[in-house]
């Protein structure tokens, strides 16, 4: 029975599922070796509870309990001492994951579940970097976490039935829908957010319209909730470039990142967690949350 959750790493998405844990009633262990991360992640925490409380989304009590729930600290190894479950949440690429999940075999208890939350690649081989690959899951959540209430949960080849049942019942008591889905690249969402994101992306390179047009067509047009670069700005550009490089390694051409898209990650336009991606958010409010 899981009762303790540590994340690892604090960024973008980090910060919702360490919310979205203590939302849940779990102790909470939010952790990164960035301190700035965490100091940004306590930050926009605080924010959220804030709004949240505001707006009569939860009782001023219960933001008291959450903010009560939450330890921010740096001390991966004791952080891990008592965890039932980790989601790790650390970039999108090979060698970092992997350094992670062979710590966190280290340090956490032999009954622990490990989820990850990358968006394409593969529990299969996550869960080899470790010694459980049977208690090994993603748990793929959406952003903004405290606002998008699914997560795409991911077997690998070994993990058991348990392990699916147990962190469904982790996300129900984070008020969160699931679908359950076999491994494959990119599993459902990621596979075609991806896709529509870069093709996105060789439209303004070609000229076809401006970055607000191109979101326009797609928002009224198509009935898409968000417009693709408004879309990317929230997910972070290097995030969707790491994305579209594991796809294209694994899927092929048709993952080939745009060029333009490379571009803009090399001048830093990584989305509104630097202030500036396809649109420029450097005038908005400075709590960056947006409820
Ligand atoms: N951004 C999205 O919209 C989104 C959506 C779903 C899933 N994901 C996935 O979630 C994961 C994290 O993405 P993100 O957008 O939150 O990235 P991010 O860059 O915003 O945050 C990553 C954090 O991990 C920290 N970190 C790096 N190495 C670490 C280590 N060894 N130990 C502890 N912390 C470490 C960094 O300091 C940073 O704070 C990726 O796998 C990504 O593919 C992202």
């Amino acid at each position: 029975m899981v009762k303790t959750i540590v994340v690892i790493g604090a960024g973008v998405m980090g910060r919702g599922i360490a919310y979205a844990s203590a939302l849940g009633g779990y102790e909470v262990f939010l952790t990164d070796v960035d301190r700035k991360s965490l100091d940004k992640a306590r930050q926009e925490i605080d924010s959220i509870i804030e709004q949240s409380v505001e707006r009569i989304k939860i009782t001023p009590s219960q933001g008291k309990e959450i903010e009560q729930k939450l330890v921010y600290s740096m001390d991966l190894r004791q952080c891990l001492a008592t965890a039932d479950l980790v989601i790790e949440a650390v970039p999108e690429k090979k060698n970092i994951k992997q350094r992670v999940f062979q710590e966190m075999e280290r340090y956490a208890p032999g009954h622990c579940l490990f989820a990850t939350n990358t968006s394409t690649m593969s529990p299969t081989e996550i869960g080899s970097y470790g010694k459980r690959p049977h208690k090994t899951i993603a748990m793929h959540f959406f952003n903004p976490v405290h606002k998008i209430n699914f997560i795409e949960i991911i077997k690998g080849l070994e993990t058991d039935d348990a392990t699916v049942e147990e962190v469904i019942g982790v996300a129900k008591r984070m008020g969160k829908e699931t679908a359950v889905v076999n491994e494959f690249p990119g599993f459902i969402t990621s596979r075609i957010s991806a896709l529509v994101g870069n093709e996105a992306f060789y439209m303004l390179q070609e000229g076809l319209g401006t970055p607000q047009e191109i979101d326009k067509a797609i928002k009224l047009g198509l009935k898409y909730p968000m417009g693709p670069f408004e879309l990317v700005d929230l997910v972070g550009l290097d995030a969707r470039l790491n994305n579209l490089l594991y796809l294209y390694e694994k899927l092929g051409e048709k993952y080939r990142p745009a060029p333009l898209l490379e571009q803009y990650v090399k001048a830093g336009r990584l989305g509104r967690k630097t202030g500036k991606g396809v649109y420029d958010y450097s005038q908005e409010n400075e709590r960056g949350v947006h409820l």
